[in-house]
């Protein structure tokens, strides 16, 4: 971390009470939205989607504004439409799929086969009954959408964690044996030949055991003709389980084999400009594999997400954006971007940033400021501040930046220290100094920020 910077100098000003100013706005460029800006690149940007949400307008007018592809959160599972043996009850899945056809939205069918919310009934027979029950379910719930689902996730999560690279023990690979993934693939591909078939986990975004055990599945599906046309790559993030490194070229090798690629049910948990970084990354990750199609995030809001409390999502509980939304959309070339950063850079010259002041403490001859930099819609490369302060106050000591002083010795331009520069689109940073008062008591002007 910084080292304190010392600077002593002499000011006069006049004083203006804290304030927030923006540099450099600009005018969003059309792909303003997530849907808009993925669809530049040629990707679509989705959300998992509740349909006891969908008459709350903030949840359905977000969703109907940032994106353009749905997953049915929980609606298309085993339980909700089989719970009873062949009594299938489609109405809170074909409310989303109608929503999001009015809409021209694709849709994700999630899922087929998974060992979770499977009814009992499923786990208590007997191989052979099992086998038909599989095949029966995979073959009602896709006649039913057939036409309207672009992909579907035929097997969801049949590996176990850790190094094993082993099938997780679930009914169906317990009595049937690694068969039932092929056999539901096939089974699949004769329902709706012109759906995509996918198969669908976590953990597997980087590489190790269980994604090598999938690996090495959809290389022998390829090889020996079953159909399989994508792999999800579920991407649930947290400081446990963090971005991988490899997570690019994870999706790359899988890509080489023949199958597109996607981000299916991405969250991070987290905040401001750690979150948004790791947002900007997944995203770039996408966009640099040219058969990841699409990303899907897992809800649209916090205060609706699975992982609430980590507050994973792009949108706050007010449905207001956060920084990791600025970054997701700029990492997509939209609003104004010119195309995309293409990694740091920010040609399209849109850099912008806004800074706030705070006193932070003070005592009986000096105080502590803190400035935080806010980077605008796009990334940015560096940083500029100024302060005016009034005499005969002095700055002591600045840290997280470093400082200039024009020819009076009143205004103190603060530029980024080495480390602190680069900031994601919506990410923050922020500097601080302490001030001796000498008997004045003002609180120093903040200028405008400026951005490269
Ligand atoms: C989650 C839903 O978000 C929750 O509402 C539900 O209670 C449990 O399932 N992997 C998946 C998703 O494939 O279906 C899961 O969704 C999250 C993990």
């Amino acid at each position: 971390m910084p080292m304190p910077r010392r600077a002593a100098q002499a000011f006069t000003a006049v004083l203006l009470a804290a304030s927030t100013v923006t540099a450099l706005s600009h005018t969003a460029a059309a792909a303003d939205t997530l849907g808009s800006a993925a669809a530049g690149k040629a990707r679509y940007f989705g959300a998992a989607v509740a349909a006891n949400h969908l008459g709350e307008s903030a949840y359905a007018s977000t969703l109907d504004r940032e994106f353009n592809q749905v997953t049915p959160e929980n609606e298309m599972k085993w339980d909700a439409t089989e719970g009873t043996r062949n009594t299938f009850t489609f109405g809170a899945a074909d409310q989303i799929v109608s929503h999001a056809q009015g809409l021209n939205m694709k849709v994700r069918g999630h899922t087929l086969v998974w060992h979770s919310q499977l009814p009992s009934w499923v786990s208590g027979l007997a191989a052979t009954d099992l086998r038909s029950a599989m095949n029966n379910h995979i073959t009602q719930v896709m006649q039913h959408y057939k036409g309207k689902i672009y992909a579907w996730d035929v097997v969801n999560e049949a590996y176990q964690d850790g190094s094993s690279g082993a099938l997780r023990s679930s009914p169906f690979a317990d009595k049937l044996g690694s068969g039932f993934l092929e056999e539901a693939f096939r089974t699949a591909r004769g329902v709706d030949p012109n759906a995509k078939l996918c198969y669908n986990d976590y953990n597997t975004d980087g590489v190790n055991a269980k994604s090598n055990a999938v690996y090495a599945m959809v290389k022998d599906f390829k090889s020996r003709g079953v159909p399989i046309d994508c792999v999800g790559f579920q991407s649930h993030f947290n400081s446990a389980s963090p971005v991988p490194s490899d997570y690019q070229a994870n999706l790359q090798r899988f890509a080489d084999l023949g199958v597109d690629v996607q981000i299916t049910e991405l969250d991070i948990e987290g905040s401001g400009t750690a979150q948004a970084n790791n947002y900007s990354n997944v995203v770039k990750a996408c966009l640099a594999v040219t058969r990841c199609t699409g990303l899907t995030v897992w809800g649209i809001t916090d205060k609706y997400s699975w992982r609430s409390s980590g507050t994973p999502l792009l949108f706050d509980s007010n449905y207001g954006k956060k920084p990791a939304y600025d970054a997701t959309l700029a990492a997509l070339g939209g609003s104004g971007t010119g195309g995309g950063d293409g990694g740091g850079g920010n040609p399209g010259g849109n850099a912008s940033c806004t800074v706030s002041f705070t006193r932070t403490s003070d005592w009986n001859d000096g105080y502590n400021g803190e400035v935080v930099v806010k980077a605008g819609s796009a990334p940015i490369n560096g940083w500029t501040v100024t302060l005016t302060f009034t005499p005969p106050q002095k700055v002591a000591s600045l840290w997280n930046g470093t400082a200039a002083w024009d020819s009076s010795g009143n205004v103190m331009t603060v530029r980024a220290a080495s480390y602190n520069g680069s900031l994601a689109a919506g990410a923050s940073t922020s500097f601080g100094f302490t001030a001796v008062k000498n008997g004045n008591n003002s609180t120093p002007a903040l200028g405008a920020c400026t951005a490269s």
